[in-house]
């Protein structure tokens, strides 16, 4: 490998472990809940990720210059939930534009079993085929679509095996309750796990995600699972310790129980903080975020 290529692949997966924060999510879905505004979600969530995985738009409109963090550019795309089928994806940023935006990685969906199967993993060779000279690693994402009911061991392992095949140097797939560990057996290179919609408690999601490192994932590419959360930062401080300190999942749930408690004690001390004395005819200015909202059009 060239230093370039193991460099990018260090600072993604620092001691072989990483957290990827997805925010990729309105290439075909849109304002999603939460992510209206990304650039406010994520900024107090920065500091503890290993990786962001969003579009150029978002990057661009929503993401300081200033992040430190690498980024895994998201370039397939070209569908939409109104449309008749997330497969039909091609690619649409070019690895040009990837190394413009300084991009560690690029991540794009194959949608194995789907009526554009052999189109996406055409679009994965290709994308390997032009970002491998540059040093740029590719993170295939074995993608279902609405068909989420499709997740079991068997289809996971062929998806993700496909995808390593074909040569992503990252594989991200979701993880199941059933043999799970023969997905990871049967993929030459890492394996991520996906989030998936949102569940019922955080310890559902601790306990899959500690469930799915034992079993040989290197760590998650997760979104809505941490801000779609009432404690974001929280959910993220747990999974963190899952990933990178090999806590279980009953111990995650500690973590996230006195990162909340922190989170609502300075909540409550700054509400109860006295306020300094207003001029008359003064208006408070809100103390929101500016950079979802920049001044001058940056592209
Ligand atoms: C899939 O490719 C999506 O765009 C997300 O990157 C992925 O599903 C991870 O996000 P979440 O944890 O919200 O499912």
């Amino acid at each position: 490998m060239d230093w370039g290529m193991a460099n990018r692949m260090a600072r993604l997966i620092p001691g072989g472990r990483c957290y990827f924060l997805a925010i990729d999510h309105g290439y075909f879905q849109g304002p999603t809940t939460k992510l209206e505004r990304p650039g406010e979600t994520i900024a107090p969530l920065l500091p503890y990720i290993d990786a962001l995985f969003c579009t150029r738009g978002v990057l661009r409109s929503a993401v300081p210059t200033t992040l430190e963090k690498p980024v895994i550019l998201r370039v397939s795309g070209g569908t939409s939930m109104t449309g008749k089928d997330l497969a039909h994806e091609a690619v649409t940023t070019s690895v040009e534009e990837a190394i413009r935006l300084n991009a560690s990685a690029v991540g794009l969906s194959v949608f194995i079993g789907s009526d554009y199967e052999h189109e996406t993993i055409v679009n994965l060779s290709r994308l390997v085929n032009e970002s491998e000279p540059h040093g740029i690693p590719v993170m295939a994402v074995t993608a279902v679509g609405r068909e989420l009911e499709k997740r079991d061991a068997r289809y996971l392992a062929l998806a993700t095996r496909i995808c390593a095949e074909q040569g992503a140097r990252v594989v991200k797939t979701y993880w199941c309750e059933e043999g799970f560990e023969k997905v990871v057996d049967g993929c030459p290179v890492p394996v991520v796990i996906a989030g998936g919609p949102k569940c019922d408690t955080e310890r559902e999601v601790f306990e899959f995600v500690s469930d799915g490192m034992q079993k040989g994932a290197i760590g998650v590419n997760l979104g809505r699972n941490v801000w779609q959360h009432p404690q974001p930062v929280a959910m993220i401080m747990a999974l963190r310790a899952i990933i990178h300190e090999d806590v279980s999942a009953a111990e995650a749930q500690e973590v996230f129980e006195s990162a909340k408690a922190e989170e609502t004690r300075a909540a409550r001390a700054k509400t109860d903080a006295p306020k300094p004395d207003m001029p008359k005819g003064d208006t408070p200015k809100a103390e929101t975020a500016r950079i979802d909202r920049p001044k001058a059009k940056v592209w």
